[in-house]
Parts: C-alpha cells; structure tokens; sequence
C-alpha cells in the first residue's frame, strides 16, 4: 500500500480533462482489509476519504481536501456457472474495456455495446455506465465494498443499488461512504446481441450480429464521435440527456418541433442534449482553455492547461444559454469537486 503525500492528479491517467489538482494524500488499496489505515488517516486528519478510479468523469479542484483512495485489485474469478450463463467476480481495479474484451474472447457475452468506455470497473456502477442501448445494472448481481467510516464490509443486491439513467445509491446515500472493491456480473454463455440502438444498427451490414461484429462496431462508432481523452483531454458526455414530463416536452417543442425526443417509461421522454447544443450553436465556443468540441457538441474539451474554474464558466454558460433558448435545464454528469 503506498501513502504519498500531496498527490499531483493533473496527469490524465488520474483525471482525463487533465485539470490541475494536487489531493492531500493518496491510498492505494488492494482489497477491503487494506482500508484501516485510511480510516485512521481520516478520522486523525478531519479530512475525508474520496474514492477514485482512472479520473474520466470527474472535475477535480487545484486543491482537493481530501484523502483519495483507489482500488488496484484487478482480479477476474468464476462463481458460478451453468450451461448457457456464469457469474464473474471482478476487482474493482480493472479496467472496465480490458474486461469487455476479455468476456467476449472466453466467450462470455452481453459487455460488447458498452466496449471502449474508460475507466475501473470500480467506478462503473456509481453512474450505471451505459451505451449504445445496453446499461451495466442488466449485468450486475451484486456490489461489494466496504464503509469508509466504520471499515465494515457490505453487500448490495443489484436492487439496493437503486440503479437508473446515469444514477445510483453511489452517487446519493452511499457517496463517500462507500469503497467499491468487487463486482459481481451475470454474462450469457449463448451469444447474445442488442442492436436496437439505430446509429449501432445501421453501421452493421445485413445479418451481421455477432458479439464479435457489435464489439467492432461499437469501438469504431466511439472512435468516430467521441474525442479521445488521451489526444484531447475530455470526460466523455459534459450533460446527461434531460429526462421531461410531458408538460416540459410539449413547452420545449413548441419552441423546436424537430428536437429528437426518445420516450422513457412512465410518460417521460429524453431529449439529446447534443441536439439542443449544437442548435444553440455552442460547438466551438470556448471559455479559455475550456472549450465545446467540434467533434461532438456533447463534450467539453480542454488544452490540457484548465482548472476547474475554467471548466464551472464554461459549463454554466452553456446551461445558461440552454435554458435561456429552450427552458431546459441540462445537469452535468461528471462530478464537480470542491
Ligand atoms: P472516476 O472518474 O475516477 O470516478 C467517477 C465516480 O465514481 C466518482 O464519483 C468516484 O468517487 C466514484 N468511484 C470511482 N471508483 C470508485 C470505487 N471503487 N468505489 C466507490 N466509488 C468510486 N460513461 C458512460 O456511462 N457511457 C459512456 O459511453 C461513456 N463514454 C465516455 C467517453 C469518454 C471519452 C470519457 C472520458 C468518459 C466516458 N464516460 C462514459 C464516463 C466514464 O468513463 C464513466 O463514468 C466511468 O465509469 C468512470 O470510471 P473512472 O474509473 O474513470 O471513475
Ligand atoms: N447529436 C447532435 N450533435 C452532435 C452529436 C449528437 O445533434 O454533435 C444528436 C443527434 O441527434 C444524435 C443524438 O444527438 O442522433 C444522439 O447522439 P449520440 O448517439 O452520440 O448520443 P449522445 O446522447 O450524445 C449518449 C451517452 C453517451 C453514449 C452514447 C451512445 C449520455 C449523456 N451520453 O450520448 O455516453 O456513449 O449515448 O449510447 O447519455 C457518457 O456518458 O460520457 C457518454 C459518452
């Protein structure tokens, strides 16, 4: 276990927008019965622990008062298995695109749609990753970690994860509180496919559906749209895609009867932010070292060179010009630091 002091996050292995920060210490854990010492730490120094995984959806301050603790385990174990499924226990340390592509080579399925997308497999229940018409929490069994304040460890079914649209008990009740260090997943031994999604659909040839194609697939539309965080440093989609009611729809398409409009359940409907971005013509525009990708109107890119002011002007300019044009408030989806 290392504890370094003053721990200079600024590199994009540690925070993908590649803002300025330096945390008071870092913990680099390898399982649950590593975690006294950090407690202690904390409890000592008054100073909270924050769980971090590889930094790509998060907007970390020049000074983060606080203890930052990782998970290095990277463990992949069988727990069970049966004809046409099996369960793997993984460690939170893993990275989640080495896992996808691990499944699908030992001929475990239903991971290929969420292909490419960075990060710990730690970090990927905390907003229930999602893409291209597949989200984690139809995988997951069950969560496991340990409370950063009591060093007890706990279980959670996939239900008392509370999982939603980029959302879960992580990120409310449990924020802080809680280390991930395993997750246990429920994958297919049949292959299997979604390709619901129309942009996953269309850029398939006739008949072709394997995994192995909708893996390809995946990973060349990503490549396509999104910036690459290691060439341009960003974290991925800035605003999660706003969920309306009815009423809120209608008042916003009065405004823009062409908006895309995809219908949730319960008489709830999600527009694309990108959309509502690109026709208020923020592509482009930037904040200083923040700026709106060209690439995708959905992502903020900066020069490697920002702090997290740059990025909290820049972020509230576009929600401000959003709602201002279209009365839709957007919410960010990385999680601002103070
Ligand atoms: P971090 O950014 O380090 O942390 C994110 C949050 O999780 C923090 O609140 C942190 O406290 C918490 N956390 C991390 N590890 C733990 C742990 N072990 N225990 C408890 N809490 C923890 N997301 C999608 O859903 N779909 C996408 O398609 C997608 N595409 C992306 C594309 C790009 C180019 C980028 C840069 C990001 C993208 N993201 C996407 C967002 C991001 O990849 C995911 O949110 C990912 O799960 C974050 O993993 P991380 O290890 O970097 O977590
Ligand atoms: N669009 C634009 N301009 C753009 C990009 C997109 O108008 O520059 C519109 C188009 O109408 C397009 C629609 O937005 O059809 C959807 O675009 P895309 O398929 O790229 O989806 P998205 O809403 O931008 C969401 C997720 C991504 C995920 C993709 C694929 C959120 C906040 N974002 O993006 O997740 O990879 O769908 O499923 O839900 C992330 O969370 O970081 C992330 C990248």
């Amino acid at each position: 276990m290392g504890n370094l002091q003053d721990q200079d996050l600024s590199s994009r292995i540690a925070n993908t927008l590649a803002l300025r920060c330096v945390a008071h210490r870092l913990f680099e854990v390898s399982g649950v019965e590593d975690v006294r010492p950090a407690i202690d730490w904390s409890q000592a120094s008054g100073l909270p622990l924050c769980p971090l995984g590889a930094g790509s959806n998060v907007v970390l301050p020049p000074e983060l008062a606080a203890g930052v603790i990782t998970v290095r385990d990277d463990s992949v174990s069988v727990l069970s298995e049966t004809a046409d499924s099996v369960t793997l226990r993984v460690g939170a340390g893993k990275g989640w695109h080495s896992l996808v592509s691990e499944t699908l080579q030992n001929g475990f399925y239903g991971l290929e749609n969420l292909a490419l997308i960075p990060g710990l497999v730690g970090a990927a229940p905390v907003q229930n990753i999602g893409a291209y018409g597949r989200e984690l929490n139809e995988f997951v069994v069950a969560v496991h970690g340990v409370s950063l304040h009591s060093g007890e460890p706990r279980s959670l079914s996939s239900e008392e994860c509370e999982f939603a649209y980029r959302d879960s008990v992580f990120k409310h009740d449990l924020r802080d509180k809680f280390l991930i260090s395993h997750v246990d997943f429920c994958l297919s031994k049949v292959p299997v496919v979604n390709v619901e999604y129309p942009a996953l659909r269309s850029s398939l040839a006739d008949g072709e559906n394997s995994p192995t194609a909708v893996f390809e697939a995946v990973v060349a539309l990503r490549r396509e749209r999104l910036p690459n965080p290691d060439e341009i440093p960003n974290a991925g989609s800035f605003f999660k895609n706003p969920i309306l009611s009815r009423k809120q729809l209608e008042k916003l398409q009065f405004i823009e009867p062409e908006v895309p409009v995809y219908p949730v359940a319960g008489e709830q409907f999600k527009v694309s932010a990108a959309w509502l971005i690109e026709r208020a013509g923020l592509p482009g525009f930037s904040k200083g070292p923040a700026s709106i990708s060209e690439q995708h109107a959905l992502v903020l890119v900066t020069n490697g060179k920002a702090y997290q002011a740059d990025v909290r002007e820049l972020a509230k300019h576009v929600q401000g010009v959003v709602k201002g044009r279209f009365t839709v408030m957007l919410e960010p989806e990385p999680r601002f630091y103070d």
